[in-house]
């Protein structure tokens, strides 16, 4: 496993203040002091984040026949908790100190330390190991009883499993076929840490894919061509393939409803850690929701006239932990004229911005005509383009690099006097061509795929 190394700890806080200087993510309710384990996404973390979501439902459901979509809600009946087995165990090892009653994750705590039940941050006294739920508790309506208890969702996967029957009665799908679902979950972790890692709230992007557990050789190569896609998906996004690997996780440490789960670790800034998981779930949720709810979740095979409850393969997305992968695999710094330059190595189909288009001089009338005419054409084909006459230049260039803007358009003088075109510049190599205007729009769109 690699470690961090501290040229990449300090990677980390540039990415932070270059998120915060740049509208990319805020610490949550930043005016009062913070809340740990919330963050907030600004203009551009929105449009990064967006342009994922996208990415992935085009790959996942509009771009595939047998899945279905579904939004859930965020709050469920209690007893799904119950069924699922979070109430029960849903839970990390905490420890406190005695001294300072700072509290701990007990299996993230140095050995030593751990081994010598010493606090890491004041040298007092650990107390015992208790299990602690990260679950969010909550009260549904006006009553305190424990009726109305409900729970921020800790993992948007139960939703679907409790609309498994109203997929098969509304949809009528046949074997296989999957629910997706894009949405927040919510974890009390006792130790949020490491930027939009370990959060408190966070975003997932889950799918829950239905096959017939009698033919176990399907059900593998299914397991297996899900997992092929996950990886897929992370070339789509332009992470470095040799920052991923691939993690079988043993049966110790899989979830107690998991017979097989295979993790994808990535290179983060500090170090190698879980970015999205597989799991074989067999048919532990739909079992456990028909026991609970007493409403039977089986399926009925048309073909072979034969009732049974589906097994199901979850492939498992963390949103936040990929918009820190994009974001950590894209910052590079290069020289540009004898100067250090940042740029955001964004590849076009995530970048959140993906034109800016600057008349050269700011104020000459007749160059902003151009420009904005410019702009609004290729805002109407392309979305996210700006537009931009603040400052030189040059100016101009270093922020839409540190946004991660792949193409700049420049209007200048020759274009609106001798026709010849606009100027584009190209974000990783700085380089600049002459495009003519007719072109345009064909140039860009080839660019973009
Ligand atoms: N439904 C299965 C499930 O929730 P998980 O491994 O607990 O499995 C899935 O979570 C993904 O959610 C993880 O791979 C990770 O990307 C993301 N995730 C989990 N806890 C998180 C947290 N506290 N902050 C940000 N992302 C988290």
């Amino acid at each position: 496993m690699s470690k961090p190394e501290s040229n990449q700890e300090s990677l980390m806080e540039t990415l932070i203040g270059l998120s915060k200087r740049r509208g990319f993510i805020f610490q949550g309710s930043e005016i009062y002091g913070g809340l740990a384990g919330t963050w907030d996404y600004g203009p551009l973390g929105v449009a990064l984040k967006n342009n994922v979501k996208k990415i992935w439902w085009q790959r996942f459901v509009d771009g595939r026949e047998d899945m279905y979509g579904v939004d859930a809600a965020i709050l469920m009946n209690q007893r799904t908790w119950e069924a699922s087995g979070h109430v029960a165990g849903f839970s990390d090892p905490l420890v406190e100190c005695k001294k300072c009653h700072h509290r701990f994750r007990a299996d993230q705590l140095d050995p030593e330390l751990a081994a010598a039940k010493k606090c890491p941050d004041c040298g007092g006294a650990l107390g015992d190991v208790k299990q602690f739920n990260m679950m969010f508790k909550t009260q549904i309506g006006a009553g305190e009883d424990s009726a109305a208890v409900s729970y921020l969702r800790p993992e948007t996967a139960q939703g679907m499993f409790v609309n498994f029957k109203n997929i098969l009665d509304s949809q009528h799908p046949k074997l296989p076929f999957g629910m997706a679902q894009i949405g927040k979950a919510f974890r009390n972790e006792i130790a949020p840490r490491d930027f939009i890692f370990r959060a408190r709230e966070f975003e997932q992007m889950e799918i829950e894919y239905f096959v017939d557990p009698r033919d176990e050789k399907k059900v593998n190569e299914t397991f297996d061509a899900l997992f092929e896609e996950q990886q897929k998906f992370l070339t789509v996004l332009g992470l470095d393939p040799k920052k991923i690997h691939k993690i079988e996780v043993p049966a110790s440490d899989r979830a107690h409803y998991s017979k097989r789960s295979v993790d994808t670790e990535y290179d983060f800034p500090f170090g190698q850690k879980e970015l999205l998981g597989i799991a074989y779930r067999t048919d532990f949720d739909l079992k456990a929701h028909t026991t609970m709810s007493g409403v039977d979740l089986s399926y009925f095979d048309e073909e072979t006239k034969t009732r049974f409850i589906p097994h199901c393969i979850e492939p498992t997305f963390g949103l936040d932990r990929l918009i820190l992968a994009v974001l950590s695999n894209a910052y590079t710094e290069d020289d540009m004229g004898g100067e250090k330059r940042v740029f955001m190595k964004f590849a076009p189909a995530v970048a959140p911005v993906k034109i800016a288009v600057f008349p050269l001089l700011k104020n000459k009338p007749e160059l902003i005509k151009k420009a904005r005419e410019i702009y609004a054409s290729l805002k109407k084909e392309f979305g996210a383009v700006e537009f931009d006459d603040n400052g030189n230049i040059g100016k101009r260039y270093r922020r839409q690099d540190e946004i991660g803007t792949p193409f700049c358009v420049t209007i200048d003088f020759d274009t609106i006097e001798k026709g010849e075109g606009v100027t584009i510049r190209h974000r990783d190599t700085g380089t600049q061509e002459r495009v003519s205007e007719a072109n345009l729009l064909d140039f860009l769109t080839k660019k973009m795929s």
